[in-house]
């Protein structure tokens, strides 16, 4: 009986392991191997959203505050539609083109001057806030759409918050608002 059990169990481990269609990506390396199998997979083999959605907490944040390209690209989505695996260590998991980038895709249109800027002007780490920081030149997350998030208030706070009460994004000079 007991025979039979363990050589069942051995059995369905080949079996699982045979089953691994191939090595993940250079990102997810560290998630190789049999014991981190239901990191992504559910016990059928079924890859679910919440999994990847548990370690990509900044998604999850983006998405259920209506913001970034995942909450409109992605909503009602599998997220391997865009971002498959088992690839092989060099696949690319994020297949995206940065340049005509249609910037309202982000649910963040760019408007006057801005429109000038490298991608780079604004996506770089003095302005990235929080956990995405550490991936400061490799990432699109972490900024705000705040003009205090990237602009310092030259004011000193005499005029308030509301920048865009008095100015637009073609020029600060001069406050065409005020
Ligand atoms: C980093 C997340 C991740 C890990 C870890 C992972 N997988 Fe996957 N796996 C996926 C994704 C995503 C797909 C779907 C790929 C697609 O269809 O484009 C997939 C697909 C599969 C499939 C194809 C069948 C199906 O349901 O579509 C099998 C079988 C599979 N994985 C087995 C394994 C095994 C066995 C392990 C552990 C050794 C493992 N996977 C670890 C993400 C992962
Ligand atoms: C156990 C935690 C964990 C799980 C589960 C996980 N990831 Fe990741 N993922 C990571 C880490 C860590 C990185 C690398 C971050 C870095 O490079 O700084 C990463 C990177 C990524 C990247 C960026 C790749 C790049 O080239 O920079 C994408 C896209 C991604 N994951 C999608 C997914 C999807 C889709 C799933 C579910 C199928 C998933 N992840 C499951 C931890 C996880
Ligand atoms: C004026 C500054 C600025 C410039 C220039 C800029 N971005 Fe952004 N970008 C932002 C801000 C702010 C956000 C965050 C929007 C939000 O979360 O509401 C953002 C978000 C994004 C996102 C969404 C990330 C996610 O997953 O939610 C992508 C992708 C992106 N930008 C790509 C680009 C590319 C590609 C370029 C160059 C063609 C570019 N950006 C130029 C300010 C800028
Ligand atoms: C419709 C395609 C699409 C779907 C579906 C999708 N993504 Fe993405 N994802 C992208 C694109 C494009 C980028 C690169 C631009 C950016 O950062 O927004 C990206 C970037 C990422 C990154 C890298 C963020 C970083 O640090 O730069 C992670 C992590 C990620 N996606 C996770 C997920 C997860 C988790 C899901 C499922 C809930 C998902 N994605 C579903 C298109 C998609
Ligand atoms: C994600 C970062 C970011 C955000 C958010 C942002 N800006 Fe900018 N903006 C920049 C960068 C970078 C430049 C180019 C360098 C500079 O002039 O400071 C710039 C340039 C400008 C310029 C042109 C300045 C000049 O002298 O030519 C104006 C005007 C401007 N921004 C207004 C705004 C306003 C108004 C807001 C809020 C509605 C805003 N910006 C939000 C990053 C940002
Ligand atoms: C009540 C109106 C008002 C508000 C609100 C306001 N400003 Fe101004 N700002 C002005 C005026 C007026 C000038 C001077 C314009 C000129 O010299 O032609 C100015 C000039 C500036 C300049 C140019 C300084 C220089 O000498 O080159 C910057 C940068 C600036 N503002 C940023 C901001 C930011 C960031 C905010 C939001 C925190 C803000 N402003 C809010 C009225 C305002």
């Amino acid at each position: 009986m007991f025979r039979i059990l363990f050589v069942t169990l051995i059995f369905s481990i080949i079996v699982r392991a045979q089953f691994s269609p191939g090595d993940l990506s250079n990102a997810h390396a560290n998630l190789e191997g049999m014991s981190n199998c239901d990191k992504c997979h559910t016990s059928g083999d079924e890859v679910q959203n919440s999994k990847c959605l548990s370690c990509h907490t900044e998604i999850n944040s983006l998405v259920n505050s209506g913001r970034g390209l995942h909450a409109r690209e992605a909503k009602g989505k599998m997220c391997y539609a865009c971002h498959s695996e088992h690839h092989g260590r060099g696949y690319k998991l994020m297949n995206f083109n940065q340049k005509g980038f249609d910037h309202g895709r982000a649910g963040y249109v760019l408007q006057g001057k801005h429109l000038q800027l490298s991608c780079a002007g604004c996506h770089q780490a003095k302005f990235i806030k929080g956990n995405a920081k550490k991936r400061a030149g490799r990432t699109f997350l972490g900024l705000e759409q705040n003009c205090l998030g990237c602009h310092t208030d030259v004011h000193k706070t005499t005029l308030g918050n509301n920048c865009t009460g008095c100015h637009t994004q073609s020029a600060f000079k001069p406050a065409t608002g005020f």
